[in-house]
């Protein structure tokens, strides 16, 4: 029998070395990268996975030129718009983690729209991680605590101030690309997250490659300190 995680994260690497490879520009990498998305709902609403949630934007992401970031944005609003459809067909709730404030007003306003459409949509909710980091995440819900009265229960006050306070922790972090680390993405919630890393680049992967994650992770022994 599979054990199919609950919540899948992924950090969608490799964009740029895929058009590098075919002698592309690297806003090309991006835009095939966004197909990948689409293909990976796809096949986690097929494979009725309830949560997917896409590392799409660090807040280290902000380093690269400004027309990169412009196009990214810029690609994440039309991916946005172009989905609503679908969304609203498969059922599929759209969320958001990160610090939102300091995106483009109109991304927000697209990201916003698209939140309140689907809000009651239940088979798969789907997460972008925009302008997210872990560091930034946590000094966040520090903030917010400060002026509160010290909670009896800190471990969840904690948990309840982070942007993720209405998701399961992932069950598997997946990341493309060969890229063996972390990069600041859900470093707290990913405790204890099984690890999975593939060479493949994030613009071809799809639902082979989402398919042989899972078997990996249902041969995986999770045993959260016990035996
Ligand atoms: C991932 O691909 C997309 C983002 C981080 C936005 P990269 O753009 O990091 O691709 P590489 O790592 O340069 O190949
Ligand atoms: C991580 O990829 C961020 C996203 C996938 C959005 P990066 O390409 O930014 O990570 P590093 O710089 O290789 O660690
Ligand atoms: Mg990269």
């Amino acid at each position: 029998m599979i054990n199919t995680p609950r919540h899948i994260a992924i950090i969608m690497d490799g964009n740029g070395r895929w058009a590098k490879e075919k002698h592309l520009p690297r806003m090309k990498g991006h835009a095939a990268g966004a197909e990948a998305v689409r293909r990976t709902v796809e096949a986690c609403r097929e494979l009725g996975i309830g949560y997917l949630t896409l590392f799409a934007f660090s807040t280290e992401n902000w380093k690269r030129s400004k027309s990169e970031v412009k196009f990214l944005f810029s690609l994440l609003g039309r991916f946005l718009v172009g989905e609503k459809k679908n969304m609203l067909k498969n059922g599929i709730k759209f969320s958001v983690i990160g610090d939102v404030s300091a995106l483009p007003e109109g991304l927000v306003k697209k990201i916003n729209a698209i939140k309140t459409v689907t809000r009651n949509m239940d088979k798969l909710t789907l997460t972008l991680a925009l302008n997210y980091g872990s560091r930034n995440e946590i000094a966040r819900a520090v903030k917010k605590l400060l002026s509160a009265k010290p909670p009896d229960n800190i471990e969840k006050a904690f948990a309840d101030a982070l942007d993720t306070k209405d998701m399961p922790d992932p069950d598997i972090i997946i990341r493309s690309s060969g890229e063996m680390r972390l990069s600041n993405f859900l470093l707290y919630q990913g405790a204890y997250s099984e690890l999975y890393f593939t060479d493949t680049l994030w613009p071809d992967f799809g639902k082979k490659d989402l398919v042989k994650a899972i078997k990996v992770y249902s041969d995986r022994d999770r045993r959260f300190g016990g035996y």
